[in-house]
């Protein structure tokens, strides 16, 4: 493979531009930026615009229905640009692609090459070849994250530790997307992250489908998710540490306790509830129940008393009754989560729950348990978000806010966004005094005392 990206570098050759549109979860991010590495790799440049590159790519989503909708939409958008220019070049990559498979060259004839998320090498041994004719792959083969990368951000990485999920929730598509799970070496993990260090990264995500389940699959030696926790910690030069997800089945006291004990893990963990009623859960497939979950957060809050703690939560799932839904609620309302990423059910094809005929909860009755779950979201979380007015935060800058370019965004340890006054550049970390704070946003003042006595 090296060798065929060395060929392609030969300068005679005119420089192909490539565009490339994520959709979906920190997974894709990951994967988009070594789709990016590997062009550049072959001699590609990116383009700002669709409408320039000769090779246009989507890096899929399939996780609910609204994500499927949105990416077709777009890929009429690129068909039109290849009616113009019939030399350019369609993929698609990612969850969608590998649903459907070979279903996307009948559908969308337009398609060049498709591949799913274990073949994203596979792209640049499509584009070297001499193949006129549509290709797909898509058997898992590699792991992404071993390909060079293109980073979003100069100081933070996503490393990907882990591929694939052993877990059967029935809602869910991704194991029928990323296939078995396969942690990568420990090893190879440490070295990546030293390199990132070594390259001025100072935060590292790590990412994974189940997280915490990492390294029980590796031979000869198993490892566990908080070695791996320990060992990036000790890299030099790495400040902040995250990792994203972690199954609350497997969220045990050695990771909890790594929160409390390794300086550089950040105090936020995403730890997604689903639903509050042991019923919904039990229909779900996701092997703990409310007691469960609770004694985890119980866990939390006794080592890591300021840990943020968000979700991912499920309304309308088949069967759910008002009595279940207010069991949600009640949890929602007793976590007091720092946020929340709620979602409307949506029946995936293939899944165990797109098959249930019965109980299944009318669209406007979704809608209205989406609206009252929002509302206690996000009070608790503005509640919550409170106990952080009047502290200095240490803060990774971003760039400018969105909202005022006179203002400068960046995030807390605790993932919270905030949005400053202040003279940092981006990449910086800078104490921020904390004036006030909404469910999603805290609003502050650089302390640029503290600067002046750096
Ligand atoms: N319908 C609605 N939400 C879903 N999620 C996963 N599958 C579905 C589905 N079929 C949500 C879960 C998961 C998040 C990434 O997306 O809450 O944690
Ligand atoms: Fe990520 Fe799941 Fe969407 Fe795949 S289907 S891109 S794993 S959110």
């Amino acid at each position: 493979m090296a060798l065929r990206f060395v060929r392609l570098m030969t300068p005679s050759r005119i420089q192909k531009r490539y565009h490339v549109t994520t959709f979906g979860c920190q997974m894709n991010e990951h994967d988009s930026e070594r789709m990016k590495g590997m062009l550049e790799g072959i001699g590609y440049v990116e383009a700002a615009e669709q409408a320039e590159a000769d090779l246009i790519l989507f890096n899929t989503c399939s996780i609910r229905e609204k994500a499927d909708s949105r990416f077709v939409a777009h890929l009429g958008h690129a068909s039109a640009v290849k009616k113009q220019r019939p030399e350019v070049l369609i993929g698609v990559g990612g969850c969608w692609a590998q649903s459907v498979k070979d279903e996307v060259f009948s559908q969308f004839p337009f398609v060049d090459v498709a591949f799913g998320p274990g073949q994203v090498h596979k792209l640049a041994e499509f584009l070297t070849s001499d193949s006129l004719t549509a290709q797909g792959y898509f058997e898992f083969e590699g792991f992404a994250g071993d390909l060079p990368a293109k980073r979003a951000r100069e100081v933070q990485a996503w490393v990907q530790i882990s591929v694939g999920c052993n877990m059967n929730c029935s809602y869910c598509i991704v194991p029928s997307t990323r296939g078995r799970e396969v942690s990568r070496p420990f090893e190879a993990l440490l070295a990546e992250c030293e390199r990132l260090a070594a390259d001025g990264v100072k935060e590292i995500t790590l990412l994974g489908q189940n997280v915490n389940a990492y390294g029980r699959d590796l031979r000869p030696e198993r490892r566990q998710f908080s070695e791996l926790l320990r060992a990036v910690d000790a890299i030099e030069g790495i400040d902040r540490v995250r990792y994203t997800s972690p199954h609350p089945k497997d969220m045990r006291e050695d990771v909890i306790l790594a929160h409390a004990e390794l300086p550089s893990l950040c105090e936020h963990i995403h730890l997604p509830l689903q639903a509050g009623s042991s019923r919904i859960l039990k229909a779900m497939k996701r092997t703990y129940n409310r007691e469960r979950f609770m004694d985890r957060v119980a866990l939390i809050r006794e080592h890591v008393p300021d840990c943020a703690i968000t979700t991912d939560i499920i309304v309308g799932f088949p069967g759910e009754t008002e009595a279940d839904f207010r069991e949600t609620l009640e949890v929602v309302e007793e976590v007091g989560f720092d946020g929340a990423f709620t979602f409307v059910f949506s029946p995936r094809r293939g899944t165990e729950a797109a098959e249930i005929t019965e109980g299944l909860v009318p669209h406007e009755e979704k809608v209205e348990r989406m609206q009252r779950l929002v509302e206690v979201v996000q009070r608790r979380g503005h509640e919550r978000a409170q106990r952080f007015v009047g502290r200095t935060l240490e803060v990774l800058v971003e760039g400018p806010s969105r909202t005022d370019p006179t203002r400068l965004r960046g995030r807390s340890r605790h993932g919270k966004a905030v949005n400053f006054t202040g003279l940092a550049l981006p990449g910086e970390t800078v104490r921020v005094e904390i004036l006030s704070a909404s469910s999603q946003t805290l609003m502050g003042e650089e302390s640029l005392l503290a600067r002046a006595l750096v």
